[in-house]
């Protein structure tokens, strides 16, 4: 009788020790699976308070993601956060950090848990310094993609959006261009450190690092956010054209030079593809997308993404003048040494993969940074 108690006893036991077992495995599993989905969005914005970074926050922000900051404010600001903050209704976490600092970085990913992927947009960008001081332009932007290479797989970031740039085309052979042109070689040193980082990622991808990225060859980003909270703001004199017009167009600048107009091109002056700064940010969400969702083709693909039509800098100062009724006061001197005549972009890859298109209109997108200037001036910034 004793014995048949103790056996009884004894499967009892064995039962509630199966049944808790059970329900912390349940426990566990629902945990892991929340803490997952919690963290499944969380992404890092390099040079996220920069020009098109912090357009490309909001639009992560827009479509679920959570947004995590790092800039080193060489060429921004930190007030930038509260205008993101102003348009998304969210506040992304930001860290003033330096993407050369490999252990800043190090530690920021070990505190930031989750971190699924990079988009990389810090780096120096002024072409004519670039030629003036190149070892500090290799050393921005090379060092600091590989630190971020580098730390990926210890920190289990699986992918990479990187800006890349239209400028690896050189002057094409072909018009549009499409991503299967060759590579020239660079007309500076910043366009040389663009080529390098394209093949630093691909050489770190081919070695077998579990890592998978998108690379972007913009062409030339411009315009503003319809709300007129973001914007591009140049450090000093503008190199850029379209800040260069705007600041002329409300008194900034005197006059604005057109660089050439013997160029092998309808109106003599250069032709470029112009691109809406927001479309373009929408471009990174999708990128986004497909990678975490493993959408891929390949570990490593290049995307053009401009809108596939050329207009001359004629044609953008008369869509200027036409969308703001402004009148810009411009005359033609000598061409600026470097310039490529012309290039634009065959998008339909991007197009036809991405299921990305630039919307945009030019006349929308140059009042949009009509409208960024004006706010400046109301802001009292310049
Ligand atoms: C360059 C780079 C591009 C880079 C961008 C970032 C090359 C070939 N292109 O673009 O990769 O992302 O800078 O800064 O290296 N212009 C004027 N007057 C002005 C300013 C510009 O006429 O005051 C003309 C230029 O001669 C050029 C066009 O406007 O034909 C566009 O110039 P800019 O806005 O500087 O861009 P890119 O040189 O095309």
């Amino acid at each position: 009788m004793t014995c048949i108690q103790n056996n009884f006893k004894a499967s009892s036991i064995v039962k509630i020790l199966l049944r808790s077992l059970m329900v912390l495995i349940i426990i566990h599993i629902f945990v892991v699976h929340f803490i997952n989905d919690i963290m499944k969005n969380r992404i890092l914005v390099t040079g996220g308070t920069g020009y098109i970074g912090s357009h490309t926050v909001v639009e992560l922000q827009n479509s679920g993601y959570e947004v995590i900051i790092i800039d080193n404010l060489s060429n921004s600001n930190a007030d930038v956060v509260d205008n993101i903050e102003k348009v998304s209704g969210i506040r992304p976490e930001f860290f003033e950090l330096d993407c050369l600092d490999y252990n800043g970085l190090d530690q920021l990913f070990t505190k930031m848990k989750g971190i699924k992927a990079i988009i990389h947009f810090a780096a120096s960008k002024a072409v004519g310094e670039s030629v003036e001081k190149p070892l500090l332009y290799y050393k921005n932007n090379l060092v600091s993609l590989i630190n971020l290479l580098d730390l990926m797989p210890k920190h289990g970031i699986e992918g990479i959006v990187f800006s890349s740039s239209c400028t690896v085309y050189g002057q094409p052979d072909e018009l549009p261009v499409t991503e299967n042109a060759p590579i020239k070689k660079a007309e500076s040193p910043y366009g040389n450190t663009k080529q390098i980082n394209e093949e630093i990622i691909r050489d770190t991808v081919a070695s077998g690092a579990p890592i998978k990225a998108i690379m972007l060859r913009y062409f030339n980003p411009i315009g503003a956010h319809p709300t007129a909270f973001l914007g591009e703001l140049p450090n000093g004199v503008p190199q850029n054209l379209v800040p260069y017009i705007t600041q002329t167009a409300i008194g900034i600048r005197e006059q604005l030079s057109v660089f050439g107009d013997d160029y092998d091109t309808p109106d003599g002056t250069c032709i470029r593809d112009f691109i809406n700064v927001v479309d373009l940010a929408k471009a990174h969400v999708i990128a986004i997308n497909r990678i975490l969702e493993d959408k891929q083709k390949e570990k490593v693909e290049v995307f053009n993404i401009g809108t596939g039509i050329g207009l001359s800098i004629l044609d953008l100062i008369n869509a200027f003048e036409k969308s703001t009724g402004v009148k810009l006061n411009y005359k033609i001197v000598g061409r600026r040494a470097g310039d490529i005549e012309k290039v634009w972009a065959n998008p339909d890859f991007a197009n036809n993969e991405l299921g990305w298109k630039a919307g945009t209109s030019i006349e929308d997108t140059l009042l949009s940074a009509w409208n960024w200037q004006l706010k400046l001036r109301e802001r009292g910034i310049q």
